[in-house]
């Protein structure tokens, strides 16, 4: 096994979208980032154009795979500073249209997938005292209609990451989370209709969605010593959404 004085961060879901721009900050602040995703081809082709990076193939709501993918990481770098959950993916249904297997589906990957990867994280992160930032969605702290899924997902990553700030503090693990609003990603674009997308600009005070950046940059900022005494929290990158309440589209008409 090697180990590194280098900084090492895992981010999931890293083939795209904010996992890929959460990887690129990480590397331009001096990190090694494992890149894991279960898309082999795109994950191969963005990793190969990078440098100080370690391409894993892993699902993770598979715990076989991510038990292979720690050890694979820990052979690589021999230490564990931060792990970024942020693999998701979304499925947006009426309730009546949402079957237990999509249901299933949602929670195996956005759930799942969170626990799996933390307790497979533990042994390392208490070694270096590192963090874990997982990623939930707006989704997850207001109730809209089509998410029955994705938000109640959503709102359970909330929720763990306290569970697990309550434990982890006591070795010195901090526990924190984003909330993005809506970023224009691939897996938006599979679920943000145009209808959708006009009721976001109505509920966002900036009036615009976000970009993979500025997620990127709340993320590394919790995982960074700048936010040292800061565990069991959420922030919300969401352009003020989960700010408002009724208003918006009145003063917009105006
Ligand atoms: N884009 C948005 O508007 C938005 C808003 C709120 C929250 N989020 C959350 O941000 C995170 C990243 O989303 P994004 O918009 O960048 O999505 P994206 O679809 O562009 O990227 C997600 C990546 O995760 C990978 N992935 C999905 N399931 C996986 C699994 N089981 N194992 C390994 N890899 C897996 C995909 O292959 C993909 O590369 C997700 O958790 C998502 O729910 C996104």
């Amino acid at each position: 096994m090697n180990q590194t004085t280098q900084a090492t961060a895992i981010v999931t879901g890293a083939a795209r979208g904010i996992g890929l721009a959460t990887t690129q900050l990480f590397l331009s602040k001096g990190y090694r980032v494992a890149m894991v995703d279960r898309d082999t081809a795109e994950l191969q082709s963005v990793a190969a154009a990078l440098q100080n990076v370690l391409a894993v193939d892993c699902d993770v709501s598979q715990e076989d795979q991510v038990n292979a993918m720690m050890h694979t990481v820990l052979q690589w770098s021999g230490r564990v500073d931060v792990l970024v959950n942020n693999a998701g993916v979304a499925d947006f249904a009426a309730i009546q249209d949402t079957t237990f297997e999509r249901w299933k589906t949602v929670m195996r990957t956005n759930l799942d997938g969170v626990f799996l990867c933390s307790q497979a994280a533990l042994p390392a992160l208490r070694e270096s005292k590192g963090c874990i930032v997982n990623i939930a969605s707006i989704s997850g702290l207001r109730a809209s209609t089509l998410r029955v899924a994705y938000g109640t997902s959503k709102a359970a990553v909330i929720h763990l990451t306290k569970q697990q700030a309550a434990e982890l503090g006591e070795w010195g693990v901090r526990v924190n989370c984003v909330a993005p609003g809506p970023v224009k990603t691939k897996l938006a674009a599979a679920v943000h209709t145009p209808a959708i997308v006009n009721a976001y600009h109505d509920a966002i005070p900036l009036n615009r969605y976000g970009s993979e950046e500025e997620i990127a940059r709340v993320i590394v900022f919790l995982a960074s010593d700048e936010a040292s005494y800061m565990t069991g929290q959420m922030i919300a990158v969401d352009g003020g959404f989960d700010a408002t309440g009724v208003g918006l589209p009145t003063l917009r008409s105006d």
